[in-house]
């Protein structure tokens, strides 16, 4: 018999063991909200009254097993009260399921994130689908919050500290086979097999995992503070506290209070009440609602592309095609000869390797991936992408030639970064066909990708490319066809501005610190040789000329002149504006950085990402944001250049 809830459901089989299923109504992947666990609460209640064998939690959905909380639910925290409240519902839920008097066991069919994690902790065992979508990650810091169900009391316990701050800290995710080799699950098995696993371990309850012994000593004193210090200086290498406070709490909560939120006092830097008022969380918070809102500019069309056809096998096209293989399509690319697609066959050999370790998941990535230099897959894709040489002339012939084999309904689309897409497509009988997808270089790593439309481009075409674009596991953002488009538009006169100060004397170590002490990734000139100087100086001219067209006069930097025209274009060629080693700048001392020269140094970003969203090049300033952290990496606790100019300017 099926006793069903709103959200949860549960049966007893003949072995008196209880099933739970967590259905979250109404919504395609599980979430703790307020009411999930209230009925939860009240379940468990029933099962312990009813004393089964053991209870096995599952997850009702086939994406997955629980998405952790409901985040919504924090951005809607007005008050550190509000926000110690949801703290506690958890804390205690999970409390009341780890002290059940029988078995209890979590079935993790799928991601489990944050609170879905912590959950699976509470319970005594842990089996895992080995699927490569089981993924384990405490996502929390990336938001500017922590794991405080739980998750920074038990983890530790469970697996060690080494593996646990490592998930805790950087919000990185584990896949089932890791989970299993770190002590996170019990098991880890087949599809057909899981079911039955989960039984055998419940009714067979055998001693709960324990850590080795030194990973157990490092969990308390003396070695736990030595750990703590040790962690605490690898997370102040990638972010101080006063920009992104999270990880430096956790840390002070596993080490002074064993990873109790409601130990220390409210005033205490340890506790999360010291997260709550911060701008950081808030703005953090509003990046995750952002980019679902990217992902959601996906879902306006349901195009699923099967074969992408990539012509142009260099930098881009090469790792266009790679990716789009291992996201699992088949892909067929081309250039004019053999030759020039060996490196990058080679490239996403190295990606495969990298990324999805498995021989044959390698393999059968290798497979999908086919050179073509004949051209035989054009007449088959859903989806054409040209990547050659950024050449007006050769890529209109080429996009004619496309257009007679290509399928009617393929798209046909273009990565160029500077060329029109009303000139591109100015020889195609449908030039509503052509769109812009343009990717950033790391393909591999940037997770932007500006969807142009032209002045011709049907709005279903570019709705489609963006449901591609999603496909790949990519975030889309649609720009209007403008010099630069969105990335580009506002990175030019903002590099350009950096290189002017390099110009007036200051060193290019000083400039790169302004930038990093106002919270970016990386500095601008770090940044200009890392891209590439001769794709900067093209980028710049035609932006220049842009701007030039505008009335307002650019001038490119004779250093950056100089050093292109003595070949020395930045990382790739081990020199630039600075000497490169081991894929690493040279850097001496920054000199004093001072507010004024953060403020000079910015004010052209600032006023280019006002200026994109005044000519409706993005939609609004939201996605303008959205765009510029995800395609610039603008200082992300910030919240976008242009929330941080409203909350500059109050
Ligand atoms: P690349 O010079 O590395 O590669 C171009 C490739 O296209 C070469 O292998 C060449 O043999 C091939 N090719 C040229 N004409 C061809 C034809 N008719 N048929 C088949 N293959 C042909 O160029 P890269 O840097 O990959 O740029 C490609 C495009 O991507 C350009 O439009 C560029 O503006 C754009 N882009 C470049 C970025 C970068 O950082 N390099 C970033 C974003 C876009």
């Amino acid at each position: 018999m099926t006793t069903n809830y709103k959200h949860w459901r549960y049966t007893t089989d003949k072995d008196n063991l209880v099933w739970l299923t967590f259905d979250k109504a109404g919504e395609s992947a599980n979430t703790f909200s307020a009411d999930a666990i209230a009925e939860l609460v009240a379940i468990l209640q029933e099962i312990r009254a009813a004393n089964p064998r053991a209870l096995i939690f599952r997850s009702g959905k086939d994406s997955g097993f629980i998405a952790g909380a409901d985040i919504n639910d924090f951005a809607r925290a007005k008050s550190v009260e509000d926000g110690m409240a949801i703290i506690r519902r958890g804390w205690d839920m999970f409390h009341v399921i780890a002290a059940l008097p029988f078995p209890t066991l979590a079935m993790v069919n799928g991601f489990c994130m944050g609170g879905g994690v912590e959950f699976a902790l509470a319970c005594r065992y842990r089996v895992a689908l080995d699927d490569p979508k089981t993924r384990f990650a405490f996502p929390e810091v990336m938001l500017g919050i922590l794991p405080a169900w739980g998750g920074i009391k038990y983890l530790p316990k469970l697996v060690g500290p080494t593996a646990a701050l490592d998930m805790l800290l950087s919000g990185k995710s584990v896949d089932a086979r890791k989970a299993k080799r770190i002590g996170l699950v019990d098991a880890c098995v087949p599809a057909r097999v899981l079911e039955n696993a989960a039984r055998m371990i419940a009714l067979e309850a055998p001693p709960p995992h324990r850590p080795p012994l030194l990973q157990r000593l490092m969990n308390a004193a003396p070695l736990k503070s030595i750990v703590a210090a040790m962690a605490r200086k690898q997370v102040a290498k990638r972010a101080p506290r006063e920009h992104y406070p999270a990880p430096y709490v956790i840390l002070d909560l596993w080490a002074r209070y064993d990873g109790d939120p409601f130990a220390p006092p409210l005033t205490d830097p340890a506790s999360p009440a010291a997260l709550m008022q911060g701008e950081t969380v808030k703005n953090l918070i509003r990046i995750f609602f952002l980019q679902e809102r990217m992902k959601a500019l996906g879902k306006e069309s349901d195009f699923a592309a099967k074969h992408v056809h990539v012509i142009g096998a260099g930098v881009m096209g090469g790792d266009i095609a790679a990716l789009c293989a291992m996201r699992g399509l088949s892909v067929t690319l081309q250039d004019q000869n053999a030759e020039r697609l060996v490196p990058a066959m080679q490239r996403a050999a190295k990606l495969f390797q990298r990324r999805l370790r498995d021989k044959a998941r390698i393999r059968d990535a290798m497979d999908r991936l086919v050179p073509d230099t004949a051209g035989d897959g054009v007449n088959k894709a859903d989806v054409i992408i040209e990547a050659i040489f950024e050449n007006l002339e050769a890529k209109r012939e080429l996009f004619a030639a496309l257009e007679k084999n290509a399928r009617p309904d393929a798209i046909l689309a273009t990565n160029t970064s500077s060329l029109k897409l009303a000139d591109i497509g100015a020889k195609l009988a449908h030039p509503g066909r052509l769109v812009g997808i343009h990717f950033f270089n790391p393909v591999a790593q940037m997770m932007l990708v500006e969807v142009v439309s032209g002045a011709n481009t049907d709005a279903a075409i570019a709705n489609q490319a963006a449901a591609f674009v999603r496909q790949i596991d990519k975030l889309p953002l649609q720009v209007k066809d403008s010099p630069g488009f969105l990335v580009n538009r506002v990175l030019g006169p903002y590099l350009n501005q950096a290189m002017q100060m390099v110009e007036q004397g200051l060193s290019a170590e000083t400039v790169d610190a302004a930038a990093t002490r106002f919270g970016m990734p990386m500095g601008p000139i770090e940044l200009a040789d890392t891209v590439g100087l001769d794709i900067c100086i093209a980028a710049g001219k035609s932006l220049a000329a842009a701007s030039a067209a505008a009335g307002q006069p650019a001038t490119v930097p004779k250093k950056l002149e100089q050093l292109v025209a003595a070949g020395n274009l930045g990382k790739k060629s081990g020199r630039g504006y600075y000497t490169w080693r081991e894929g690493k700048p040279v850097k001496g001392a920054p000199g004093a950085v001072s507010e004024e020269l953060i403020e000079r140094l910015l004010a052209p970003y600032l006023k280019e990402a006002q200026a994109v969203v005044a000519e409706g090049i993005v939609a609004d300033a939201d996605l303008a944001d959205a765009g510029l952290i995800f395609g610039t990496g603008f200082a992300p606790f910030r919240g976008g250049p242009l929330n941080y100019l409203r909350s500059k300017n109050g």
